[in-house]
């Protein structure tokens, strides 16, 4: 098992191989003398030995580092170094080591570690990066309390902790609390702060900054409320108050990710906390919030309380994901932040669980970490959680959580202790629940009605398909909300959870005066594949009827992927009953215009794509764009009048104000923009882009006009006005990929790699436009192949330079099975092509692999 060193391409890293590491470390204090080709970091660690492990090895992480000296109780040593880290002779007892390392933080493209971006010093540390800082026992359940002393001529020098001292050319920081090295962060440069401060429930007062570049301090405002209401949501649900005497946000251009939970150091990608009217859209306006959120939720999920390995990561990342998605819906619209995640759980973790790349909420192998943190860590891992909650209640969790915090704070923790948390507190006995923690795949849930002399059975049949490595699959615990609406539209059975352990298993309503239409699975409360054989006559009642906000808008989505699906394999007009109910919804002017919204937008070629497969069809990418263009047409056919009528009431008026209610209307009327678009030769686009305020409705209007092949000057004019301000620009390369004809996306792609304003070390950037192009299914998947090699070529120069962005792109190859034998040749090539390059990093090399042995 053990034929490749640690770490190395190849090596497979296990969960049931985990052991504690020999050492505890005391305290660590680090020494950084800042210079951008040669930094120096001199750290002093005090290492005892772990009374539960071994003291066998002495070994330290360490990756691209120099070694410039290193010492033992202030004696000379020579350690034996690799690839990966050193070993070395250590005394029986307690010992102080001090080393001191050599970096280039100017030359660190792969943005992990300290690295540079726009001239400001910065460090991204999770998963393992710490380890391209110093030598160090990188791993999460070595915690300790770190000293930091940064020395530089930059202005401002941040770290983890409290501010200790500072003066001419050095800053001092200290943080009490004991974390994992993965926490640690460090910024320095010409940054300009947004300073604020927050009072604590118990009356403590924290200095807040969110730091940022001259230039951009007109963009912090938002973020900076959102980050108010975040700690003052904390208090009140979950009774987690700050425990520093600051908390920072620092603005950073180029990252890998969205942001990173640092202890009282945040570091954040600059498009996920900086925000105008001008510049940004009501969407990124409320992941802003959300995003913010979630960092700060981290500091008890995941900070004070860790992860023991990085196989629990979910325990800090699902948790987290479903307490900022409790955020999202008490700051905005429960239902449709319900809406929302159930489109995106399907579009990108379903996807996920029906492949090649399918793994559990809880892996138990990897190569590379960072490619676990994925759909199923996340989402999937988030929505258990709700499941938990449903099932055990409100009350129930509250007291969970209460406990779950009393004991193990301070510690690195597992799955197994947050579950034996919940059973401590319910008495329930959560052997079975687990298997979602360790089985992946989503169940296919399938149920059947009947009806016998005023009492109502559903019957229903669990199943998972297999996955990689997980051939068969056992019955899994399935909270199933229910409610039960009469023939007149009452509901009849208010929700009502039933629980379901079996594989197969009926529930019972007696004493009905008639037979009711079953309202299964509302709010989607168990992430399965529900396979309900209904008649359109049910749905449409359901879309009317339905109590249940998320069931409401599921029956109109079954509406319309049903009228989708027949015009796909049938050569079906677009439905008329369909087309009917959705006019009966969108006009209902009692009902939330996002609701309204959603109801109106159909499902994704990629969700079209994947019921095909899934039925036993190989989707033609080219022919569901065609026919999802042309049901477009037609709802702007059938009710030409009524769109116009949204249209104009659903106007904002007044100042730009990015709260839910306003942004609701703007999502509504642009809805109806897009469809109108179709019918007055984008008259009603232009003239919005001429006269709009904000980002939100002049990039709806120029997408409408994009995507009737309308925009060149707007587009133009788009570019002239922001060409200054890298966000905007990135949705500049990203909208005219996105809305392309899907002959051409491939060839607009190439053109816009070819523009001097792209720039491939930029994350973002390469985002911008590859991003696009994987997701537009048609475009990507074209005939011609040009969009897999492209991508392919592009993959292979980033990965030279950003392993870690690449691998996460090399996903978008990851339903290749889904297509004809001809498309399957040509990405199957282009994925060995990549597999085949000399030097490939470990992180491709094994995403490349696991899509290519499906
Ligand atoms: N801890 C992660 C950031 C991270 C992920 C660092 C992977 C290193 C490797 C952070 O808390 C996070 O989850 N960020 C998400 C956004 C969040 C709202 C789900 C991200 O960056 O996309
Ligand atoms: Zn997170």
């Amino acid at each position: 098992m053990k034929d490749a060193a640690p770490g190395t391409t190849g090596e497979t890293i296990y969960l049931a191989d985990y052991t504690p590491f020999g050492w505890t470390v005391e305290d660590v204090h680090l020494t950084f003398r800042l210079a951008p080709e040669s930094t120096r970091v001199i750290s002093k660690i005090r290492f005892v030995p772990n009374p539960e492990a071994s003291q066998e090895r002495f070994f330290l992480h360490g990756e691209e580092l120099t070694l410039v000296s290193a010492k033992i109780d202030g004696q000379s040593v020579s350690p034996e170094i690799t690839e990966q880290g050193l070993t070395c002779a250590v005394p029986e007892g307690a010992f102080t080591w001090e080393a001191e390392v050599e970096i280039a933080p100017a030359k660190n493209f792969a943005l992990e570690g300290l690295y540079m971006s726009n001239g400001m010093y910065c460090t991204q540390c999770e998963a393992e990066g710490f380890r391209k800082i110093t030598y160090y026992p990188d791993r999460p359940d070595v915690m300790s309390v770190f000293t930091v002393r940064i020395e530089g001529d930059e202005p401002v020098k941040l770290s983890n902790g409290n501010p200790v001292a500072s003066g001419e050319g050095f800053a001092e920081w200290h943080d009490p609390w004991p974390k994992p090295a993965y926490l640690f962060a460090l910024v320095a440069g010409e940054l300009v702060a947004h300073p604020d401060r927050f009072t604590t429930r118990s009356g403590k007062d924290v200095e807040l900054n969110i730091y940022v570049r001259p230039g951009d301090e007109d963009k912090c405002a938002f973020g900076m409320e959102a980050l108010k209401k975040s700690m003052k949501w904390d208090e009140d649900v979950y009774g987690r108050e700050y425990d520093l005497d600051i908390f920072n946000i620092v603005a950073v251009d180029d990252f890998n990710m969205g942001a990173m939970e640092n202890k009282g150091l945040n570091i954040f990608n600059s498009s996920c906390v900086l925000a105008s009217p001008e510049t940004s859209t009501d969407a990124n306006f409320e992941r802003i919030e959300a995003i913010i959120a979630h960092e700060y939720f981290h500091n008890w999920t995941g900070n004070r309380i860790t992860c023991r390995d990085w196989f629990q990561l979910c325990l800090k990342e699902g948790l987290t994901v479903f307490r900022d998605a409790s955020f999202t819906a008490d700051m905005r619209s429960e239902p449709v932040k319900r809406i929302s995640d159930v489109i995106d759980l399907r579009a990108r973790q379903f996807r996920e669980d029906n492949g090649p790349l399918a793994h559990p909420v809880r892996p138990e192998s990897f190569q590379e970490i960072n490619n676990f943190y994925t759909a199923t860590v996340y989402e999937k891992g988030a929505e258990v959680i709700g499941m938990l909650k449903r099932l055990v209640g409100d009350e129930a969790y509250a007291k969970a959580l209460d406990l779950y915090f009393d004991r193990h704070d301070g510690d690195a923790a597992t799955i197994e202790d947050w579950l034996k948390v919940f059973e401590d507190a319910t008495g329930r006995d959560l052997t079975q629940f687990k298997r979602w923690y360790s089985q992946a795949g989503t169940p296919r849930l399938r149920v059947s009605e009947s009806w016998d002399d005023g009492t109502f059975t559903l019957t229903f049949r669990q199943d998972t398909p297999p996955t990689p490595g997980q051939p068969t699959k056992l019955p899994q615990v399935l909270p199933i909300a229910v409610g039960l609406i009469g023939p007149n539209g009452d509901e009849v059975q208010e929700t009502t959870l039933l629980e379901m352990t079996e594989a197969e298993q009926s529930f019972s309503f007696s004493g009905l005066g008639a037979r009711p239409v079953p309202s299964i699975l509302r709010g989607f409360s168990a992430p399965v594949v529900l396979q309900h054989e209904t008649d359109t006559e049910t749905r449409a009642f359901l879309l009317a009827h339905d109590t249940d906000p998320y069931n409401r808008w599921e029956a109109g989505r079954s509406l319309a992927k049903q009228a989708l699906l027949r015009m796909i394999t049938e050569g079906a007009e677009p439905d008329p009953a369909y087309l009917g109910a959705l006019q009966t919804v969108i006009t209902d002017e009692t009902l939330d215009p996002a609701f309204r919204a959603l109801t109106l937008a159909l499902p994704s070629e990629d969700d079209l794509a994947q019921t095909l497969h899934e039925g036993g069809i190989t989707p033609d990418p080219q022919l569901i764009w065609e026919k999802r263009e042309e049901m477009r047409e037609a709802m702007a056919r059938w009710m030409p009048d009524q769109l116009a009528t949204l249209y104009r009431v659903h106007q904002v008026p007044g100042e730009y104000r990015p709260d839910a209610e306003p942004a609701a209307a703007r999502a509504l009327a642009n809805t109806a923009l897009g469809l109108l678009t179709r019918l007055d030769g984008g008259e009603a686009a232009r003239a919005q882009y001429a006269s709009a305020d904000n980002m939100t409705q002049k990039l709806a209007a120029l997408t409408a006009l994009l995507s009737i092949g309308a925009a060149e000057t707007e587009l133009a004019a788009f570019y002239e006005q922001w060409k200054e301000d890298r966000l905007v620009i990135d949705k500049w390369f990203s909208m005219q990929v996105a809305f392309a004809r899907p002959e051409e996306t491939a060839d607009v792609a190439a053109a816009l790699v070819a523009h001097p304003d792209f720039d491939m070390k930029n994350p973002n950037r390469f985002r911008a436009v590859f991003g696009a192009l994987s997701m537009s299914q048609a475009g990507f998947h074209a005939p011609s192949g040009k969009g897999y090699a492209l991508l392919a070529d592009w993959l292979i120069k980033l990965d030279a330079l950003n392993p870690q962005t690449t691998a996460r792109m090399c996903a978008a190859f990851q339903t290749w099975k889904r297509f004809d034998a001809g498309r399957q040749a040509m990405i199957k090539a282009e994925l060995e092509r990549i597999a085949a390059r000399e030097g490939l990093s470990r992180d491709v090399s094994e995403m490349v692999t696991r899509i290519l042995n499906h």
